[in-house]
């Protein structure tokens, strides 16, 4: 797993837990860097799951809403430092729909060690569903529900997801179904203040 990744986590858990907390968890876990990660390394994603648990058993959170929040706020970074791969879509559907054979496309020209999901999309209802079906060696369906969430308030949109598991439990196999809200006239078509 790409660093930009491990690096998002440990600066989410600053920002949510506090320095103090971070840095002990750095300090206690046995990683392979001693949690010295940059953007472009790679290391083992065990560590990153191995970090979401040693949260977890200290702190009294929802699992899943901890790594939806994880993935919202990772949408950021990644947009951060890669805004390039994103400026082009004019929407979060047109974006969700083009991650799979274009963002993680690009992605792997920068880094050809990157561990992708699978995230197979498609449109109905005249475009107003987006129904994504994510798999992935990884069990990072709740973090793709963040980076979902991330992306739709990027681009500002009022869109409704609902996530299916279809891996019981596991987190490696799930649907996404976005319907577009009905947003009546678009900011676009109001009169300037
Ligand atoms: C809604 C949009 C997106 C979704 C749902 C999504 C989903 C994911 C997921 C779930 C992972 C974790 C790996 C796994 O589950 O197996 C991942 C990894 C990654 N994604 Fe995306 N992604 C999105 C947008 C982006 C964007 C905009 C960028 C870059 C600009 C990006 C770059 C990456 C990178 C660098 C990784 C790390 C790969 C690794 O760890 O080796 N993604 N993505």
């Amino acid at each position: 797993m790409k660093g930009i990744i491990f690096t998002s986590f440990i600066d989410f858990a600053e920002q949510q837990l506090g320095l103090e907390f971070v840095d002990e968890m750095l300090d206690t876990m046995p990683l392979s860097t001693g949690g010295a990660y940059t953007n472009v390394g790679t290391y083992p994603a065990q560590e990153m799951l191995d970090m979401v648990e040693y949260v977890l058993q200290r702190h009294d959170l929802d699992p899943a809403a901890l790594q939806q929040a994880f993935g919202e706020h990772t949408f950021k970074v990644l947009t951060d430092r890669h805004g390039d791969l994103v400026e082009s879509f004019k929407d979060s559907f047109d974006c969700i729909f083009h991650v799979d054979q274009t963002i993680h496309r690009n992605v792997l020209k920068l880094y050809p060690d990157a561990e992708l999901p699978n995230m197979h999309a498609k449109l109905s209802d005249e475009g107003r569903r987006l129904t994504m079906e994510y798999r992935s060696e990884r069990p990072l369906m709740h973090v793709a529900f963040g980076l979902i969430n991330g992306c739709i308030k990027h681009f500002n949109d009022r869109v409704e997801v609902a996530m299916t598991d279809l891996s019981d439990g596991a987190g490696t196999h799930a649907s996404f179904v976005l319907t577009r809200e009905d947003t009546g006239p678009t900011s676009a078509a109001e009169p300037a203040a």
